[in-house]
């Protein structure tokens, strides 16, 4: 499958190296291609003329990602995913699945971060992604873990729970159906239309607490009855 990410942060790396360990045409998409920018440090991830030489997955402009994905991540900061989607164009991205991972997360006043009041509670990163492409199936998933939970949920024991939303029900069960294939995700909630993005990404301001007050990111949450 051709699987193309906007952005190639840690996020990306992560779920890029997976993907293209399964067998996948991958590609991650970024500002601008140049020797200096493919070198440039990265936070929690490699230099992407280090992490190319790890992995068949090859890095290229926004633009040229977008068109070769027959699925697309979005693997951007929240605040900046829209001029990525902007950059992409919306003629690529139509008809596709975009798997929306981004959180609006404000690290601007330190730790613990807020959301940014115009992309949370009464909208979200999710749905304002879905209004500028609205012939795009756009799926939030995988935002609520951390990256390596993301391609290995096995790495946490007894059951834990990945969240999904979005407009499109063919689209969420293809979402589904990757997350089990690709990761071996087992347990996955539905939380309806794409507004359901608010809760998954306002789920991040209790996530961050735990991590902060545990010291490790390495787990999730289960809903039990
Ligand atoms: N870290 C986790 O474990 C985790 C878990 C769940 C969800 N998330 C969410 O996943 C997303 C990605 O996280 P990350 O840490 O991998 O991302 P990141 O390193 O902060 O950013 C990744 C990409 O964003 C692009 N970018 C930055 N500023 C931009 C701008 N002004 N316009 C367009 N593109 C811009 C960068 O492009 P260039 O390469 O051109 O600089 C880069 O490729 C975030 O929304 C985060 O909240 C993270």
């Amino acid at each position: 499958m051709k699987i193309g990410f906007l952005g190639a942060g840690s996020v990306g790396q992560t779920l890029a190296t997976k993907l293209a360990a399964n067998g996948h045409d991958v590609i991650l998409g970024i500002r601008t291609v140049s020797p200096a920018e493919l070198a440039k440090p990265r936070q929690n991830a490699q230099p992407l003329d280090h992490w190319s030489k790890t992995t068949t997955a090859r890095i290229v402009t926004f633009a040229e990602a977008a068109d070769h994905g027959e699925i697309i991540f979005n693997v951007t900061p929240g605040e900046h995913s829209l001029a990525a989607i902007a950059a992409a164009g919306a003629a690529p991205l139509s008809g596709k699945i975009l798997i929306d991972v981004a959180n609006p997360l404000d690290f601007l006043r330190g730790m613990p971060p807020s959301l940014y009041p115009a992309l949370s509670n009464t909208t979200s990163v999710g749905e304002q992604i879905q209004a500028a492409l609205p012939g795009t199936h756009v799926v939030k998933a995988f935002n609520t873990v951390g990256a390596p939970i993301m391609v290995n949920p096995g790495a946490i024991s007894g059951p834990h729970d990945l969240f999904l939303s979005g407009n499109d029900a063919g689209a969420k069960e293809e979402v589904t159906a990757f997350a089990r294939r690709e990761f071996g995700w087992s347990t996955i909630h539905d939380l309806g239309d794409i507004t359901g993005a608010r809760a998954q990404e306002a789920l991040l301001l209790f996530w961050i607490r735990i991590w902060a007050s545990s010291g490790n990111p390495a787990f999730n949450l289960h809903i039990a009855r």
